[in-house]
């Protein structure tokens, strides 16, 4: 069954094909332990209409994935492990842009683990392809993904490929990488999504959004 996103800002932009059940199988993994997060949201209109929300994260444990929503899409906040971390690097050679060089992503979260820490990984959970929502795989070499497989998002629309970076492999019919949004950390534990700690994200323009 599939259901649509689209911008209340403008509704002439693409339309966003969304995989309802792969929204729960993305989250399905570890929504028995976290589910759908209920952010501090100002008001439902406001956010819908692009309002920064801010999330708790102290329940989050490490290899745990969260789905929240800003501007009516999903974002996902994953706090990746150390073993999950050591392994990014070694997929460079099987991304398409591995040094995250499109800008589709905050100056700031141009690094290796496309983030501002880490641990710590916030991404607009839209395929670049044509925006269905992908799974979080973060089993290593699962039967129905093959022996490369080192965890990363699977979209079951056309097969496009992430690693935990969200970073889509050769082979994909996704062109980009996952978007990262504005976002800063107002504490440790607290994360404020659709904005930089400076209130400006003007250096934020991502190709697919
Ligand atoms: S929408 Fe994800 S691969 Fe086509």
């Amino acid at each position: 069954m599939a259901a649509s996103f689209e911008s209340p800002a403008d509704p002439n932009r693409r339309r966003f094909l969304v995989t309802a059940t792969s929204v729960i199988g993305g989250a399905g993994i570890v929504a028995a332990a976290v589910p759908f997060v209920a952010s501090m949201e100002p008001s439902a209109r406001a956010v819908a209409a692009g309002a920064p929300i801010t999330v708790d994260i102290s329940k989050l444990e490490p290899g745990q994935l969260i789905t929240v929503k800003w501007r009516s899409r999903p974002v996902w906040i994953l706090r990746r492990t150390k073993k999950q971390l050591a392994i990014l690097p070694s997929l460079d050679a099987r991304c398409k842009d591995p040094k995250s060089l499109q800008p589709q992503q905050l100056a700031a979260t141009q690094n290796e683990y496309r983030s501002l820490l880490p641990e710590y990984f916030v991404v607009v959970a839209i395929c670049t392809h044509l925006g269905c929502v992908p799974n979080f795989r973060p089993d290593i070499a699962p039967p129905d993904l093959g022996p490369d497989w080192k965890g990363g998002f699977f979209c079951p629309c056309h097969g496009s490929r992430y690693d935990l970076a969200g970073r889509v492999f050769n082979g994909s019919p996704a062109p980009l990488n996952l978007p990262v949004m504005p976002y800063y950390f107002m504490d440790k534990t607290t994360v404020r999504i659709g904005e930089t700690k400076s209130g400006a994200h003007s250096n934020w323009r991502p190709e697919t959004w």
